[in-house]
């Protein structure tokens, strides 16, 4: 093997054959079969700006993926490095037990005042006063879920102690977001070693304007599951609005309101994973406000620091932050912690990211951007035989892949066609995106401009023709 050490930061083009041999072997990719990552060219990236991501041999990308969907601003947006940059002066880490420090406790109170402002039209104001900072979505919903379990536990609830999750849902490849999701190909070998949830429909709607026929009756299923649980269930976890990794499927309309009466007449939490819905992606910072249902927890990461830095954050309400409280003898307290839980860096994008969401009125240009969005997809691809029902919340798209028989729900080995018009969109327009099975996603950053939005859209509808 070739020697991996890389001396400068400085890399000429002549560089290029070593470092992509020690990306081939030596560095190991999240969700990649190496062995065809081996015989692809390899794309290092040197540097971000905007929408654009430029590889060390000078090419520029368009991010239609949005960095495994976190894309805020772009990448590098002058306002959230000079914030990061500004906190590296000062304090790069300090965690959180023991002592606190600024950014975090600025942070935690801008939070959750942003997230009274998305509720303001609720009957009561929200009472999602108590943030846990964590690193990453997967820690954010563990979180949430140990902070359920010990809640019962602490109320005197002691027989509940499972979740209520949805089928297709993702939440995570820690151990217990891994066993609240129930995306089969990625958690059946690691089935033995996980918990059983009890998993439900997740009632898909497509058009905003057309309720599924079967959602009565998955309303039905589960007020019966949740009534034949009732004293067993710890929490319900749902994505709100809309499934992301199964492939961008959306949730049927006022779907989230009957699962939280069914949670509040159980007396079950309800978890919100909002790691991916929330922070505008599909338009508020907390998607759930769109149809004014307040969770018990919601999980937060991805687009929480314009997703420039790591962050996961677990937002609890009052009811459930109070059971936490005691002497420290009863050891009520919460029994978690990462070392770096609310890193400083990390909050200063945070903070950052939260004046300008509402300085630069972002949650407008979502709804905006979305809808020029969806019309520009519809207009040029949405009649081609092989395009299934475009998929859409938000910045949140899924285009599904139609088989040779016409099916669109093939699932998630059946990648071969997305595949095919992914590599074309990235081999002859420098687009970046990623398939899920048959879907094509695009989850662009949420601040992108029309001349964007017309280069990936005439990427994927040229890639169609990969298809024959
Ligand atoms: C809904 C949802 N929850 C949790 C996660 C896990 O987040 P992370 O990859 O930061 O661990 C993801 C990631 O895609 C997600 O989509």
């Amino acid at each position: 093997m070739a020697d991996s050490r890389i001396s400068s930061r400085n890399v000429a083009l002549r560089d290029f054959p070593r470092l992509a041999e020690i990306d081939r072997t030596v560095l190991w990719h999240p969700y990649t079969q190496m062995r065809e990552y081996a015989h692809l060219d390899s794309i290092i990236i040197e540097r971000g700006e905007g929408p654009y991501l430029y590889d060390i041999r000078r090419r520029r990308f368009l991010d239609a993926f949005g960095s495994m969907w976190c894309s805020v601003w772009g990448h590098n947006h002058p306002e959230l490095v000079k914030a990061i940059q500004t906190q590296a002066s000062q304090l790069c880490h300090s965690s959180l037990f023991s002592v606190s420090h600024l950014p975090a406790v600025e942070l935690a109170g801008n939070l959750v005042e942003a997230i009274r402002e998305d509720f303001r039209f609720a009957d009561d104001p929200p009472s999602l006063n108590h943030v846990f900072f964590s690193d990453n979505g997967s820690t954010a919903v563990e979180v949430a879920m140990k902070m359920a379990l010990q809640y019962q536990n602490q109320i005197g609830q002691i027989s509940r102690t499972q979740f209520l999750t949805f089928y297709d849902g993702y939440h995570g490849d820690t151990f217990g977001a891994m066993s609240a999701s129930a995306i089969q190909v990625f958690r059946q070998k690691f089935a033995p070693s996980l918990f059983q949830c009890t998993n439900q429909s997740y009632p898909m709607q497509v058009d905003p304007d057309e309720k599924p026929d079967n959602w009565r009756m998955n309303d039905r299923n589960l007020e019966a599951t949740m009534a034949g649980l009732s004293d067993k269930l710890a929490a319900v976890i749902i994505e709100p609005v809309i499934q992301g990794a199964s492939g961008m499927r959306p949730l049927c309309e006022d779907y989230l309101g009957r699962i939280k009466r069914y949670c509040r007449e159980y007396g079950v939490l309800l978890i919100t994973d909002e790691v991916f819905t929330g922070f505008c992606r599909t338009g508020p910072l907390i998607a759930s406000s769109a149809e004014l249902v307040e969770p018990d927890i919601v999980c937060l990461g991805k687009g929480i620091t314009g997703g420039e830095l790591p962050m996961g954050v677990t937002v609890a309400s009052d009811r459930v932050y109070e059971a936490f409280s005691g002497e420290w003898s009863e050891m009520k307290h919460f029994l978690h912690g990462h070392t770096f839980s609310g890193n400083p860096l990390a909050c200063a994008a945070a903070i950052r990211n939260l004046q300008m969401i509402s300085e630069y009125k972002l949650k407008e240009n979502v709804k905006a951007r979305a809808r020029e969005f969806g019309q520009a997809l519809k207009a040029a691809i949405g009649s081609h035989p092989r395009v299934g029902r475009i998929r859409q919340r938000g910045l949140a798209i899924g285009i599904p892949i139609k088989d040779a028989k016409g099916a669109e729900d093939a699932g998630y080995m059946a990648r071969a066609d997305a595949n095919k018009v992914c590599a074309a969109a990235l081999q002859n327009h420098r687009v970046i995106l990623r398939p899920l099975g048959n879907v094509i996603t695009i989850v662009p950053p949420l601040n992108i401009e029309t001349q964007h939005i017309e280069e990936i859209v005439r990427a994927i509808s040229e890639g169609l023709k990969a298809l024959g």
